[in-house]
């Protein structure tokens, strides 16, 4: 078996676990560079080439976080499925989980549970949306922000509409927030693989309302409620994502999915927990990737 490895970074821990847990099972992981892939796009003969080499003799590739905030690396997603070669997670999960808004659109449609939100494109309706998500203080954050960078805290009014004009000013969307104050600065992250939670872990700041690990954040195992581990496992299957992290807050009317990552990393949780998520994942991998393999799957109604 040959695994693709889509990822800038091979080198991270995240990527080096799972070539590790790989070798012990003789499984080869090719690490590829998307920005190194060329595609042909053909109904019945496509193909993908990386640094000038076919790779159709893969049996399975692995989405890493790089790959999926590109617009190309989702095509080479997209070219792989149509070479029928197994992704660890879909293209459509992906593109679902890297969108803030359509995130929150598609929970909203599926019924699970999240704190109030709205979008910011044009100032005009700030206290309308400021109003519908309780107020301040409220959570702001940019469609793109990344480990924590991105999301603030505006504490007045006054602070609120400021920081509304101003991103309405250089049309870039801000989704207002109702700050959930009783997570007091601490989320829980469910690891979601094959429709079970396989770890879970809770993660606080002491000094700041955001809790990632990347800001100073402290983690710690925990065990999920049942209705936690239910909303986990029924985001994950929405999403149509194999393999998720799901955020989740505590609130005083239940939990609420803070984010759906379709590409969690693996260091804090096996870390945390002493769970092999990176032996599962490649198990995960062997069972999943003998499909056979048939024609090109263009006409198939997967994402596009
Ligand atoms: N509505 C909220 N109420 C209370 N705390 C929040 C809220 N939204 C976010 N937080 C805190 O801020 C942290 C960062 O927010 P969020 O996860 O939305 O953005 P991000 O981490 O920058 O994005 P990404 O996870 O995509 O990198 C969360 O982990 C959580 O601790
Ligand atoms: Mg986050």
């Amino acid at each position: 078996m040959k695994i693709g490895l889509l990822s800038k970074t091979p080198d991270n821990y995240s990527n080096s676990r799972l070539i590790e847990e790989a070798a012990k099972r003789d499984i080869e992981v090719l690490p590829i560079d998307y920005s190194h892939c060329d595609l042909i796009i053909d109904p019945l003969h496509p193909d993908i080439f990386y640094k000038g080499e076919s790779l159709k003799h893969l049996d399975a590739v692995v989405p890493r976080v790089g790959i999926i905030k590109s617009t190309y690396g989702m095509a080479v997603i997209r070219q792989f499925e149509a070479l029928n070669i197994y992704c660890l997670n879909s293209s459509l999960g992906i593109s679902r989980a890297r969108d803030k808004m359509r995130t929150l659109q598609l929970l909203a449609q599926k019924n699970l549970p999240f704190p109030s939100s709205a979008v910011a494109n044009d100032s005009m309706a700030g206290p309308k949306l400021l109003h519908h998500v309780g107020g301040v203080p409220t959570v702001m954050k940019l469609t793109e922000g990344m480990q924590g960078k991105g999301t603030v805290l505006a504490e007045t009014e006054n602070s609120a509409k400021s920081i509304i004009e101003a991103f309405s000013m250089m049309n870039t969307n801000l989704i207002l927030q109702r700050f959930i104050k009783e997570s007091k600065g601490t989320d829980i992250r469910a690891f979601v693989l094959n429709g079970k939670v396989v770890a879970s872990i809770s993660r606080s700041s002491e000094d700041d309302f955001r809790s990632n690990l990347h800001l100073g954040g402290k983690a710690i195992t925990i065990k999920l409620t049942p209705k936690e581990r239910e909303i986990a496992v029924k985001a994950a299957k929405e999403f149509k994502l194999n393999m998720a992290g799901i955020d989740i807050l505590r609130s005083d009317d239940g939990p609420l999915i803070l984010e759906v990552n379709a590409c969690p990393g693996l260091e804090g949780v096996e870390k945390t927990t002493g769970t092999n998520i990176a032996e599962k994942i490649v198990e995960f991998l062997l069972e999943h990737s003998e499909q056979v393999k048939t024609k090109p799957n263009y006409h198939k109604k997967t994402s596009l």
